[in-house]
């Protein structure tokens, strides 16, 4: 797929050439699957803005993400979603589904629409991801006949890989995971 301009970030966005080359990816392949399963425009405008959103200021200093997000489970490094989040409400986002897929992209969460869920694979399916397990190269294309079953897919992968890690997992996690109810 061409990486191509699809989308303005906005313009507070502080994010490098790498990084925005992502979410131009991102964007192409919520695109690309919101054509493919039909979804009308305001839910696909939906899909777009939270992909231009979501990494908009992950290059930021730190000492600024602090300053927009101080909470954000304590985590440097999950404070560029929280911190857009509050970035684009500041800037009349208006949109709680869009708002919430922003804010807890990189941990999952329970009460996401479908805004969320599609951003949740898009932001972990996109092409230009290294390191990708060679178990996902056809996740992508399965989204849009089964959304349900390649998000459990995903979230296996992206929740597993913390475990596999080490990693405590964030409430948000656990309840997402749970929301899930995915078969085995
Ligand atoms: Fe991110
Ligand atoms: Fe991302």
């Amino acid at each position: 797929m061409p990486t191509r301009d699809i989308l303005a970030l906005p313009a507070w966005a502080r994010i490098g050439d790498a990084r925005r080359a992502h979410v131009q990816r991102v964007a192409a392949l919520l695109s690309e699957w919101g054509g493919a399963m039909a979804v009308d425009r305001s839910e696909q405008e939906r899909w777009r803005r939270a992909a231009a959103l979501h990494d908009a200021v992950k290059d930021a200093p730190r000492a600024f993400l602090r300053e927009i997000a101080p909470d954000a489970w304590g985590l440097d490094k999950l404070r560029h979603g929280p911190a857009a989040a509050e970035l684009a409400r500041r800037d009349g986002e208006r949109d709680e589904g869009v708002l919430d897929a922003v804010r807890y992209h990189s941990v999952g969460y329970a009460r996401w629409d479908r805004v969320g869920r599609m951003l949740y694979m898009a932001d972990y399916l996109e092409p230009g991801r290294r390191h990708r397990p060679a178990e996902i190269g056809g996740l992508a294309d399965s989204v849009a006949a089964d959304p349900d079953g390649a998000l459990c897919a995903v979230a296996r992968l992206r929740v597993g890989h913390n475990v596999s890690l080490g990693h405590p997992l964030l409430p948000e996690t656990v309840a997402f995971w749970n929301a899930l109810a995915c078969d085995e």
